[in-house]
């Protein structure tokens, strides 16, 4: 295959700026799926549609049908998170550009790269013996309303031997991965009023409630200096992983001194000390505060006392947990935690329960051969701290799902100058032709 009229294609597909979450954007979203569905098209899949909403589609096809062959379920996004702070890519964001082999642009590995390598890696195939089927998605990073309610309404839609999703990354060069478990996420606004109106901080300061202060003090409470998370229950359910477990990813190649210095570049982690770092990236449950709005933030100085505050913040679960019961333990918490003069408000945004899978199906297997075949390396199993909203739903009719990705661990996802490695794409496309082409070898399995 042409490799400048690869790159060429995937930039095309990279120039739309399909951020799901901002409203503002939704007609890039049905542009990108528009995208999608010409592609599914231009590889001879049938009945190719765009399902659900008319702003963020679900796009969905079926290769050609091949009888007694395996069948495999692609499933993708083909939405991006929003690429503030725009000031600090060195190129634009939806202007993919080529630097030092690496693709830049919001979108290059989360998860419009990995999308093209699985859809290119067909037409590299020849025609495997495979009976595709496909779920790409525009809401991935906004909780995935329309997919859910496409699987509620035609499960058969996630019937499949195998369901296969490019969408984290090797753990480290080199180290390609299958994924064991996602954690779930529980995404809230806490509002705080203090008072009806801003309030003068001369004529009222001292005596008058601060709403912000309120709200930094109860973000306070809900996670200590310590890194424990202060919710009553929260942790209940937590199971820590088996010895044989902890035992596997001290070989992985990972080292806690790296990730500071060359990943997170910064003085020192937090988190609590007696576990690992990459017990607390995969197997710990998290709170973050993503922003915090209200009272005076323009330029100068204007001496008031906010009457509200508000904090987005998300708790990432860990298997065996539930947004469900997470949402209740969350809201009676911070109910429990604000002092009475304060009305504390949550708001719910939108979550996803933790994904747990046994990588045991024999397509595990053949994708650990074709990986190898390529880079000379199989998978190593591992855990991811993202999440993948659908997963669970997509496992619900029994098919496997392989969670893996070819991507690379400092890739900068949702952060400016997201990459992809060339070398990856094209290790990538090579990888999914054979994982297709030894499926497809398979008799219907
Ligand atoms: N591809 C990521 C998930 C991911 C990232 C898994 C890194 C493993 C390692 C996905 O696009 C993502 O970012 N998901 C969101 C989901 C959320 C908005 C519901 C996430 O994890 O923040
Ligand atoms: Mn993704
Ligand atoms: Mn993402």
């Amino acid at each position: 295959m042409n490799r400048d009229k690869l790159l060429g294609e995937l930039n095309e597909f990279l120039r739309i700026p399909s951020v799901s979450t901002l409203p503002v954007h939704n007609d890039d979203c049905r542009a990108a799926a528009n995208w999608v569905a010409a592609e599914l098209r231009r590889l001879g899949c049938e009945g190719v549609e765009l399902l659900g909403g008319q702003t963020h589609p679900v796009v969905w096809g079926r290769g050609p049908e091949v009888p007694g062959a395996p069948t495999l379920l692609i499933y993708g996004h083909y939405d991006v998170q929003p690429p503030d702070p725009l000031a600090e890519w060195t190129t634009p964001p939806f202007e993919p550009t080529v630097r030092d082999g690496r693709l830049y642009a919001r979108g290059a590995a989360d998860d419009k790269g990995q999308v093209f390598c699985l859809l290119k890696a067909i037409e590299a195939a020849g025609s495997p013996r495979v009976n595709f089927r496909f779920l790409i998605e525009g809401q991935e990073e906004h909780g995935s309303q329309e997919l859910f309610a496409l699987i509620e309404r035609e499960p058969q839609r996630v019937r499949a031997d195998a369901i296969l999703v490019a969408d984290m990354s090797y753990v480290a060069p080199g180290w390609p991965a299958v994924y064991t478990t996602l954690r779930g996420l529980c995404y809230a606004e806490i509002t705080v009023r203090t008072s009806k109106t801003d309030l003068h901080s001369g004529e009222y300061g001292g005596a008058a409630p601060n709403a912000h202060e309120e709200l930094a003090r109860l973000l306070g409470r809900i996670k200590g200096e310590d890194g424990k998370i202060n919710i009553p229950g929260f942790y209940a359910p937590v199971q820590r992983p088996s010895k044989a477990e902890l035992a596997a990813w001290k070989r992985l190649p990972f080292k806690e001194k790296d990730f500071l210095e060359k990943r997170v570049q910064g003085k020192g982690l937090v988190g609590i000390k007696k576990y690992s770092v990459l017990e607390r990236l995969w197997a710990l449950p998290t709170f973050e505060i993503h922003g915090i709005l209200g009272g005076f933030t323009g330029e100068g100085a204007k001496t008031v006392i906010p009457a509200a505050a508000t904090a987005k913040v998300s708790m990432r679960l860990v298997p065996n947990q539930t947004l469900k019961t997470v949402e209740r333990q969350f809201a009676a918490a911070v109910k429990k935690l604000a002092p009475r003069y304060v009305t504390a408000t949550v708001r719910f945004l939108h979550g996803a329960d933790p994904a747990q899978i046994k990588a045991e199906a024999p397509a595990f297997k053949l994708l650990d051969q074709a990986f190898q075949q390529v880079t000379g390396r199989g998978t190593v199993r591992a855990r991811a701290g993202g999440s993948i909203p659908v997963v669970p739903a997509l496992a619900s009719a029994g098919a496997p799902v392989i969670l893996t990705g070819i991507g690379l661990p400092d890739d900068r996802l949702h952060a400016p100058n997201e990459k992809l490695d060339l070398k990856q794409l094209w290790d990538g496309i090579d990888v999914f032709r054979r994982f297709y082409q030894l499926l497809g070898s398979q008799r219907a399995m």
